[in-house]
């Protein structure tokens, strides 16, 4: 470490007897010091710590009023988790007086009357490990600004890619890609009221646009169909939530585990009688509320095989499904959200020509 970097140090000088300070003030500025402070009262201690930041203290033990080891325990009180070092500037030799300062963080002892060589050296060693400690300490705040940086860029691919694989399996059915973000939005607002917190009603908003991406396993044919469907097509594309399960199945991650378990469970009723015949509460939470907002969504959007519903008109389903199709409190949440966010307007200026089949 370069000796310009030592003599930008920070020194407080603490001792009682100004002849001492004086003659350390003037070793230290002939070192090439230029950042000393000093004061013979030990009172004075904490503010000109908090104003001064030192990067090493020279502390007399015995002084009137407070003495030293006060010093110390005053100051470790107000010190931040950094390495301070403080050096004892001491005539007593003690046992007892050296183990009193080491245990309140002394690094080392100057024995009065002091050689300035010694002095010097010491201070020196004691600044190196100071500023080498402040080296790394500065390093690891680069490395964990670097870390965060990382994460929230792999968040962000993640995030994407999610979001490109709903729009990819919505994308035979729905080039533009709403109905997705549509149900995303409705349901996190959903999450939101009945009071999950933030980082669930965020995954949500977030996997909810992959309920239908089992539609990728059902044919054209039939996802296409403009006409009614028969029993056995009907039946084939009641496995879209099954097929969208086996896709995400298996991830360690948690927005992809949700949209697994939405997936799955998107198409269950309250009362029992959906696709996989899942009741009530069994039926996973996310699941209950994305039947909703997918439903609000296809009713008010064209299918080919019906135009849109007017918003009332799809309101007035949702309610009448109340208990039956979905669960009541989802229902009233619903509600209460047209009717502060006046939701229906915006949702519904976003349709757009539509083919899709049973969704
Ligand atoms: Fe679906």
């Amino acid at each position: 470490m370069s000796r310009r970097v030592f003599t930008k140090a920070r020194i407080l000088i603490i001792d009682d007897e100004a002849t001492n300070v004086e003659v350390l003030r003037r070793v230290l500025e002939r070192s090439g010091f230029t950042r000393v402070q000093t004061t013979t009262d030990p009172r004075n201690a904490r503010k000109m710590y908090l104003d001064f930041r030192p990067d090493l203290i020279l502390l007399d033990l015995h002084m009137p009023h407070v003495d030293g080891l006060a010093v110390m325990d005053e100051l470790n009180q107000i010190a931040e988790a950094t390495y301070l070092p403080i050096l004892i500037l001491t005539g007593d030799v003690s046992p007892e007086a050296r183990r009193d300062a080491l245990s309140r963080g002394a690094k080392d002892f100057v024995h009065k009357p002091f050689s300035t060589d010694e002095v010097l050296l010491r201070i020196g060693t004691l600044l190196e490990t100071r500023f080498l400690y402040l080296q790394i300490q500065n390093q690891n705040q680069m490395l964990e600004a670097k870390v965060r940086e990382r994460t929230r860029e792999l968040e962000g691919a993640q995030f994407e890619i999610i979001e490109r694989l709903a729009k990819a399996a919505e994308f035979r059915d729905d080039s533009t890609g709403q109905h997705t973000a549509r149900v995303g939005q409705m349901a996190a607002l959903m999450a939101k009221h009945i009071g999950l917190p933030e980082s669930q009603v965020s995954l949500i908003r977030r996997a909810a646009p992959l309920h239908d991406v089992g539609k990728i396993g059902i044919p054209d044919s039939i996802l296409l169909k403009p006409g009614k469907l028969s029993s056995d097509e009907f039946a084939l594309v009641k496995t879209h939530t099954t097929i969208g399960a086996r896709i995400l199945s298996g991830s360690r991650f948690p927005i992809l585990r949700l949209a697994e378990e939405i997936a799955f469970s998107h198409h269950e009723r309250w009362d029992g009688d959906g696709y996989a015949r899942i009741a009530g509460d069994s039926i996973p939470l996310p699941g209950r509320i994305v039947a909703i907002a997918d439903v609000f969504d296809a009713l008010t959007h064209r299918r080919p095989y019906k135009d849109a519903w007017p918003v009332d008109e799809a309101i007035a389903e949702i309610e009448q499904q109340r208990g039956r199709q979905f669960e009541p409190r989802l229902v009233e949440a619903f509600l209460r959200i047209i009717e502060q966010r006046d939701a229906p307007l915006p949702m519904n200026q976003l349709a757009e020509p539509k083919a899709e089949t049973e969704g």
